[in-house]
């Protein structure tokens, strides 16, 4: 198994870790030697990726959560990963609700709760519920998966791009109020970024970056090399930070 070995003795949670970004970001963790909960809906997608991790030498094991489903399937999500493993030391608020292009007039109340349910409510209640335990052990670390939406304005992803401008400020709130106990909090912003599941729209996102310093989407394996850099110990004075994975989108 490739990896140093960085997170070895640690506990880490992902959400929305079956499939996508989240899926690379709990394989890299588990290379690195962290026991990793992937959490997400799909049961078989889960279990699939805790046998990948499982033969690759890695451990893993999948709790099921669906966090649209309210603040108590939040809660339920962090008494069980903690059940499953021990008191969580990394946690990666990644899971959301990736709205498809829109205009902002054609936005949905339903649209609107469910897309701050998942993206804002549940990271705000799973970290409360988590970073208790982590103060109790003298440290931890907690990063979001923002996006450049977050930062720049689209003309048709008004509603994603404010849920991750919304979990980019938390990432700034929380930073200020956990670091003198330990635990640091950042955010990694992705720029397009091709995965199994958006590969069908993978002309959408060369158009996207084609004006872009680095020409091309980036792929889940950079953004989880990013995510395992801010949550270990090559991180230990930053707080606060949303770093772009984003081939310089955001440098234009
Ligand atoms: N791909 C990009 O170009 C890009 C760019 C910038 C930022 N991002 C961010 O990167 C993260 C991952 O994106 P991705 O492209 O990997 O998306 P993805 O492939 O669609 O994965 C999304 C993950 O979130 C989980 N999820 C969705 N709704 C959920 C719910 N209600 N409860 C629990 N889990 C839920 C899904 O799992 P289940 O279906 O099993 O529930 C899935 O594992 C997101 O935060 C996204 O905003 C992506």
């Amino acid at each position: 198994m490739a990896g140093t070995g960085r997170m070895q003795g640690r506990n880490a949670l992902v959400t929305g870790a079956t499939g996508g970004i989240g899926r690379a970001v709990a394989i890299a963790l588990a290379r690195e030697g962290a026991t990793v909960v992937v959490s997400g809906r799909d049961a078989e997608r889960g279990e699939d990726i805790v046998r990948r991790i499982g033969d690759e030498g890695g451990k893993a094991v999948f709790v099921p959560a669906d966090l649209g489903a309210g603040g108590q399937a939040v809660r339920d999500l962090a008494r069980d990963a903690t059940a499953a493993v021990g008191v969580i030391d990394v946690l990666v608020n990644n899971a959301a609700v990736l709205i498809p292009a829109q205009s902002m007039l054609e936005a949905t109340e339903e649209e609107i709760d469910r897309a701050l349910a998942v993206n804002i409510k549940a990271p705000f209640l799973l970290t409360a519920a988590l970073v208790p335990s982590m103060v109790e052990r003298g440290g931890g670390a907690v990063v979001n998966m923002g996006s450049i939406n977050g930062e720049v304005g689209m003309d048709v992803a008004a509603l994603y791009g404010a849920s991750k401008a919304g979990l980019h400020s938390l990432t700034k709130s929380w930073a200020a109020e956990l670091a003198a106990k330990n635990v640091r909090v950042n955010t990694v912003a992705p720029g397009p970024t091709t995965t199994e599941h958006n590969v069908a729209h993978k002309e959408r996102q060369e158009s996207l970056t084609s004006a872009h310093p680095r020409r091309r989407p980036g792929t889940a394996e950079e953004v989880a090399a990013a995510v395992v850099f801010l949550a270990g110990d090559d991180a230990t004075h930053i707080h606060g930070v949303t770093l772009p994975v984003d081939g310089g989108f955001l440098a234009l």
